[in-house]
């Protein structure tokens, strides 16, 4: 159902690669909710993917960037304020990719110029874009900036390595750049620790299957969906949220507050049975 919560507002959505993008999903309710937006993906990804059948039915216009550029960023704001006929609402960073989960390096043993290239990518181009964005004027008063996070930026996930680092990063970047631009000119910066979800990114984690079970079995209300995703983000880009700033804002069913469900510990007894051993 649509509301018209972003009737009238602008903005730029990066990171829509293909359908199970949390990226696409958002870029569909915000066009449902009235918005106007560019679409930016890195110009690799947009050779592979698919975001031009998502420009179509958004009425929007392409634009690539490397996020980790700044010289593509201030091309791509300067070019999106042209297109839209006015200054940003809002921005959505849905960004993350790491060489060294690509290439299978074990976080004991990281190739340090791919972990730079992880951190860059995925959090210091969260900063990259407000800073173009800051000295571009590009943003209006009460606009929303949200980029996307996940639980290993405060607790150990096995298998989600270097990515843990940049997501701790991304998140002090959204409190520290967010009393800067929050005090100066109304702009509000947020992140949405999202469940794991099964995407391109999401599925080229080590064990991602299991963890997607494990958690949806721990979350009270279950995984939070891509579609949900999009519309936390909706109501996070509205005028109904003016007052949330520099939160990481945790969207799971309720995972990242539970220690161990009835069923969990069930299940964690059940083990010690079958291994001919009692818990006790
Ligand atoms: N899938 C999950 O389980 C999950 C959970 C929590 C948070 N997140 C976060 O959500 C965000 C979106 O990921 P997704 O799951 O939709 O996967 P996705 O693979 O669909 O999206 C990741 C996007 O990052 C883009 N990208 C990579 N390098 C880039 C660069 N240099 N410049 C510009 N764009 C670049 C990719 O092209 C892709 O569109 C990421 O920040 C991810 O870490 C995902």
């Amino acid at each position: 159902m649509a509301y018209n919560l972003l009737k009238g507002k602008r903005g730029i959505i990066f990171g829509a690669l293909n359908e199970s993008s949390i990226a696409w999903k958002v870029a569909e309710r915000a066009h449902e909710e009235g918005a106007i937006f560019t679409l930016s993906n890195a110009p690799i990804a947009l050779r592979m993917g698919e975001i031009q059948v998502l420009a179509d039915k958004c009425g929007s216009v392409v634009i690539p960037a490397d996020a980790a550029n700044v010289a593509d960023l201030k091309a791509l704001i300067a070019q999106s304020v042209e297109v839209l006929g006015g200054k940003l609402d809002f921005i959505l960073h849905s960004i993350g990719m790491s060489p060294n989960v690509r290439k299978g390096r074990h976080y004991s043993d990281l190739d340090y110029d791919l972990l730079n290239r992880t951190l860059d990518v995925s959090a210091v181009s969260f900063h990259k874009v407000l800073q173009t964005a800051r000295k571009l004027d590009a943003i209006n008063e009460w606009g929303s900036v949200l980029a996307l996070s996940y639980i290993a930026a405060q607790r150990t996930f096995y298998g989600y390595n270097d990515m843990a680092d940049a997501k701790s990063l991304l998140e002090s970047i959204a409190r520290s750049f967010g009393y800067i631009y929050g005090n100066e000119r109304k702009v509000r910066i947020n992140t949405i620790s999202q469940s794991p979800t099964p995407t391109t990114a999401g599925n080229g984690l080590k064990m991602f299957s299991n963890l997607l079970d494990f958690s949806d079995r721990l979350s009270p209300l279950g995984n939070a969906t891509a579609d949900e995703c999009a519309d936390y983000c909706i109501v996070m880009f509205s005028d109904l949220t003016k007052k949330v700033t520099m939160q990481n804002l945790f969207h799971d069913g309720g995972f990242s507050s539970m220690g161990m469900s009835v069923s969990a510990m069930e299940q964690y007894n059940k083990g010690f049975e079958e291994d001919g051993h009692k818990f006790d």
